[in-house]
């Protein structure tokens, strides 16, 4: 038998299919919608909501020809937490699903999502397991026995990891979302030879969040703000900025004004202030999570596996940190491949197959929940 799976809960239309035997991947359609948001700096939920509407009926036609819905044994999506606007489009059209081939509805937590994008395409999910959840809306150490036992151990008190990264660029005026240019500038500048940048980035050291505090607490809100400070500092790169906003909030549609951004934007990520400042960004946001799990995993010697997941695990150096903090306390490291890192409908798709079981919940009574993370604090 096999599942359909919706994801939408922020601003990738994604939609599944899976052996729920196997739990082998069969096919997966996504849509992001980057490209609209990126001149707004970041997601907009009526402009994301609408797209939403246009793109999950895209997929599920995509699907259909390729399919049909002969063999399906249940519908899952995801339906908390997320932005409202596009949960609601998603859990509508997986009722309207559930509803007409009468089956039932498995309504899937976004964050145990993540954890389950570990084990697409494999049979048994591992547990127990320490897991550090990484993504534009969450920073959390999560402690996860099976899909019902999860609690979070620590999360952020402010923004989140990816959140930081994607404001970050947005102040450089490099859209939405930020967090892969950011890596990559970062690792432009840890490989340059470039006298200048080598100065900058002596000059523009950013202070490692809450390092003092015997806490497990995470904090980004501050690194942005010490990251927005010295960006002040330099005139010509704050020249560049103004310029690119200027031709943004223009929003005139013509190839000569794409044409003067793009060129800006280049001259943006090759700035050398630019390039130091991504770096330190860089270098004091890991280390920051680095020295959290490290506190934590001392502690934490019977659970043997460790993992990262959410889109920003994606990140280089947090896995070459995670990695080696993993070596050092005799972990083993678990992380979902790259492309499963991000939000998709197969991390969903495989959380409700360990679901499948579970009483049916009658399609007329559920909601979406926003806020809520489902996951109990220890
Ligand atoms: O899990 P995800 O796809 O969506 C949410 O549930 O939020 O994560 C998206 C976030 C964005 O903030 C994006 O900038 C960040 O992950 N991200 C990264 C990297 N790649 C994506 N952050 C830092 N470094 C990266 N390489
Ligand atoms: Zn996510």
């Amino acid at each position: 038998m096999k599942i359909l799976s919706i994801e939408s809960s922020c601003d990738d239309s994604a939609i599944a299919y899976m052996d729920a035997d196997t739990c082998e991947l069969l096919w997966q359609g996504k849509i992001s919608q980057e490209n609209s948001h990126k001149i707004y700096g970041g997601v907009v939920p009526e402009l994301a909501s609408r797209l939403f509407a246009r793109d999950l009926p895209i997929l599920l036609s995509d699907f259909k020809s390729k399919f049909g819905f002969e063999n399906l044994r249940a519908i899952a999506v995801t339906y908390e937490p997320g932005l409202s606007t596009s949960l609601l489009e998603g859990v509508m059209m997986a009722k309207a699903i559930s509803l007409s081939l009468k089956i039932p509805l498995l309504c899937i937590n976004h964050l145990k999502g993540h954890i389950y994008s570990l084990f697409i395409n494999q049979k048994n999910a591992v547990f127990p397991l320490n897991a550090l959840l990484v993504s534009g809306g969450h920073t959390m150490i999560l402690r996860c026995y099976s899909y019902h036992n999860m609690s979070i151990v620590s999360s952020s008190l402010d923004d989140s990891f990816g959140e930081c990264y994607d404001k970050a660029a947005k102040m450089l005026s490099l859209g939405y979302p930020g967090g892969s240019i950011i890596d990559s500038m970062a690792n432009t500048a840890t490989f340059s030879n470039d006298y200048m940048v080598n100065q900058y980035i002596k000059d523009t050291k950013l202070p490692i969040p809450l390092s003092n505090q015997n806490t497990l607490d995470f904090s980004f809100s501050g690194l942005k703000n010490a990251f927005r400070l010295k960006l002040q500092e330099n005139s010509e790169l704050l020249d560049l900025i103004k310029q690119a906003n200027d031709i943004q909030n223009e929003i005139i549609d013509s190839k000569d004004s794409h044409k003067n951004l793009e060129s800006i934007t280049q001259k943006i990520k090759n700035n050398p202030y630019a390039l130091a400042l991504a770096y330190n960004l860089q270098m004091s946001a890991c280390e920051h999570i680095y020295q959290k799990c490290e506190k934590y995993l001392k502690d934490s010697k019977q659970i043997e596996h460790f993992a990262i997941v959410g889109g920003a695990s994606a990140n280089s150096l947090l896995r070459e940190k995670i990695r080696d903090l993993c070596n050092k306390y005799d972990k083993k490291l678990l992380m979902a491949k790259l492309e499963f890192c991000s939000d998709n409908a197969a991390m969903i798709g495989r959380a409700s197959i360990d679901l499948l079981d579970s009483k049916n919940i009658n399609i007329l009574d559920i909601d979406i929940n926003p806020r809520n993370t489902e996951i109990d604090r220890i």
